[in-house]
């Protein structure tokens, strides 16, 4: 089976566990080295101590699990580790998907990221995955669309960038450092129905309350659930 993991920072989330229990053949791919290798092994190593309380896959596949994160956690660098998991890096600054092969993929997957691509990029991206996945692979994404300057800014609202129109973002807060497309999740599931995938799943996992905020016009007809998502999931398939 083959898997990709979009936009690979330290964590290595989905491609490590799924490694961990099965013979995945994984590609990890970033726009930029967003990598820092002990902020990895302090993951390997977190994972390792709470596989019992994550999961029950059985002794057999548990067991595995052990020995392979005990092997990754004694390597000195990524391309140690990468040895012993398979895993591929791949980096394209642009974020093109074009070195990977039509129909080459089973599964992809991302956690946090799909929030950090430019608007223009995102079209591209979704064509692009209708295009490497195979007729009945998934992809599989946790998007967080809070405003991410209140991790900074911590008495700011979750979803504050709802207040400010396109040009009051673009002069007060667009920065270079940080990408943020403040797409809601209607628009997540509009860019995948539009590239021709099926929406299997969609879970909102956090949520602020909105009411009190003045919203911006753009967002004016959207539904208050999809305004005030701040962590959600969802599933899609290429049609089989
Ligand atoms: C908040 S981090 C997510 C952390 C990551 N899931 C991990 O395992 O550590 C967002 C990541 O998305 C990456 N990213 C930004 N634009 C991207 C794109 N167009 N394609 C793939 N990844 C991208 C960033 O470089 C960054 O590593």
């Amino acid at each position: 089976m083959k898997v990709l993991e979009l936009g690979t920072g330290w964590v290595h989330w989905e491609a490590l566990f799924l490694r961990a229990f099965y013979e995945v053949e994984a590609t990890v791919f970033d726009v930029w080295d967003n990598r820092q290798f002990e902020g990895f092994l302090t993951h390997v190593n977190a994972l390792k101590a709470a596989l019992p309380q994550l999961t029950d896959r059985g002794p057999e596949r548990m067991a595995r699990a052990e020995a392979l994160l005990a092997k990754v956690a004694a390597c000195r660098n990524f391309d140690e580790a990468y040895a012993v998991l398979g895993f591929t890096y791949l980096i394209a600054p642009d974020g093109s998907l074009d070195s990977l092969a039509d129909d080459s993929l089973d599964l992809v997957f991302s956690s946090d990221v799909m929030e950090h691509i430019p608007d223009e990029s995102l079209p591209v991206l979704a064509a692009s995955l209708a295009r490497v996945v195979k007729p009945g692979g998934m992809i599989a994404q946790q998007i967080v669309p809070s405003d991410h300057l209140c991790i900074y800014a911590k008495t700011a609202h979750r979803k504050a960038y709802l207040q400010y129109s396109d040009s009051e973002w673009a002069r007060w807060f667009e920065n270079e450092v940080q990408c943020q497309n403040r797409w809601q999740q209607s628009d997540f599931r509009a860019l995948f129905q539009r590239a021709g995938l099926e929406i299997m799943s969609e879970e909102i996992l956090a949520s602020a309350d909105t009411s009190d905020l003045k919203i911006a016009p753009r967002w004016s007809n959207y539904p208050r659930e999809d305004l005030d998502a701040t962590v959600t999931r969802m599933l899609v398939r290429v049609p089989a």
